[in-house]
């Protein structure tokens, strides 16, 4: 299956540990929230869903970072996530991860890799 680039935002708009844009994307048949953030000095994305309760987990819109801008936090019951991998670090994720999505970032554009 072919795959197409989708942009989602400017490298800019993307800073380390700070707010991430977030955006719809087609999942199983169904349009789904997602987010991508930069961590470490690059972008990741997940689709925007708790592996507790499959709700989105920013506390504010585009907020996905906890306090010490570290950990991914779900607003709901607190489950941390590793910003870098979506890996459960704790709490009521109990082990289940956020689901990655395949994101690009090229001469100051950020693009989410969609299959056609
Ligand atoms: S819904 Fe996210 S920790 Fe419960």
């Amino acid at each position: 299956m072919a795959a197409r680039e989708r942009l989602i935002c400017a490298s800019r708009e993307l800073v380390d540990g700070g707010d991430g844009v977030r955006f719809d994307t087609d999942w199983s048949g169904a349009t789904e929230p997602a987010f991508v953030i930069r961590f470490g000095g690059r972008i990741h994305g997940y689709l925007n869903r708790c592996a507790h309760v499959p709700i989105e987990i920013d506390w504010q819109a585009g907020k996905f970072f906890d306090f010490t801008g570290l950990y991914l936090v779900c607003a709901v019951h607190g489950a941390l996530y590793d910003p870098q991998s979506g890996a459960c670090l704790g709490g009521r994720c109990e082990g289940k991860g956020l689901r990655p999505l395949a994101v690009v970032e090229r001469d100051g554009w950020v693009y989410l890799i969609e299959s056609e």
